[in-house]
């Protein structure tokens, strides 16, 4: 079985809203709810596991109650820093999930393909992350802003969630950066700690993390067009 693991305990800070990101709506539909239902529409996700501010646990599980199609799911409490809340999130993941992936809330246009290439890439080499080739040259900068370096863009990968592992393969790598208090941007950084390869899956552009106001009106314009999709689709069906 596979399990998806949602830090969504975020405070929004850039985005400056009023409340946390994850609940501004896209489309009339909380940011997260959108993200839960793309998972849910995947056969091969099984349980999903969404980690919010622990003042926010009553007030979101009463608006999931109200929300259908949704795969089974349990709401939790995280931290103060998305490690320690993925951390949390991964102690009520059922044992018989085989394969678990990490996904931010804050990405609600990810694709199907991209799920379920990520959780086969896991499940047949054990470490699977979503990614885009880095469009921008990047360039290595000291302190003093003098430029060092500047790697191969070919070389260059964006990297998004979901990223998903095989189940005692992203446990130890929690277990070994919580003995050694280290503190990672993204769980393939843990898991490559342990030096286990991960391996990239091509995502597309469309996964996006909502961060700032502006990415609000690029999430309703990747909305509104996806509905137009949806609805041509319908009118050749008839
Ligand atoms: N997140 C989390 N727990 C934290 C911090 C972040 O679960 N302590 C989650 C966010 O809710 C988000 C994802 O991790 O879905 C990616 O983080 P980010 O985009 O940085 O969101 P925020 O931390 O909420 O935003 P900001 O950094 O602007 O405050
Ligand atoms: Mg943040």
């Amino acid at each position: 079985m596979v399990s998806v693991v949602f830090p969504a305990a975020g405070k929004g800070r850039r985005m400056g809203a009023r409340k946390n990101k994850v609940l501004l709506e896209i489309g009339k539909v909380p940011m997260l709810v959108h993200t839960m239902r793309r998972f849910s529409k995947s056969p091969q996700v099984d349980f999903l596991v969404v980690v919010v501010g622990a003042d926010e646990v009553a007030d979101i599980s009463a608006m999931l109650k109200l929300v259908s199609g949704l795969k089974p799911y349990r709401v939790v409490a995280g931290g103060s820093e998305r490690q320690y809340s993925i951390a949390n999130g991964l102690k009520v993941v059922p044992e018989a999930s085989d394969v678990i992936l990490v996904h931010d809330a804050a990405r609600p246009f990810v694709s199907l393909k991209t799920i379920e290439g990520v959780i086969e890439t896991a499940r047949r080499d054990g470490g699977a992350i979503a990614a885009v080739p880095a469009k921008n040259t990047i360039k290595f900068v000291d302190a003093e802003g003098t430029v060092v370096r500047t790697p191969a863009r070919s070389e260059l990968w964006e990297v998004q969630t979901p990223q998903g592992f095989r189940r005692e393969i992203l446990l130890r790598a929690y277990e070994q950066a919580e003995r050694d208090g280290f503190l990672g941007t993204d769980d393939s950084g843990l898991v490559e700690r342990l030096g286990v390869p991960v391996k990239v899956v091509e995502s597309d552009g469309r996964n996006i993390k909502v961060t700032t106001p502006e990415d609000m009106i690029v999430a309703e314009a990747f909305l509104k067009e996806e509905l137009k999709g949806k609805f041509r689709k319908k009118l050749r069906n008839h």
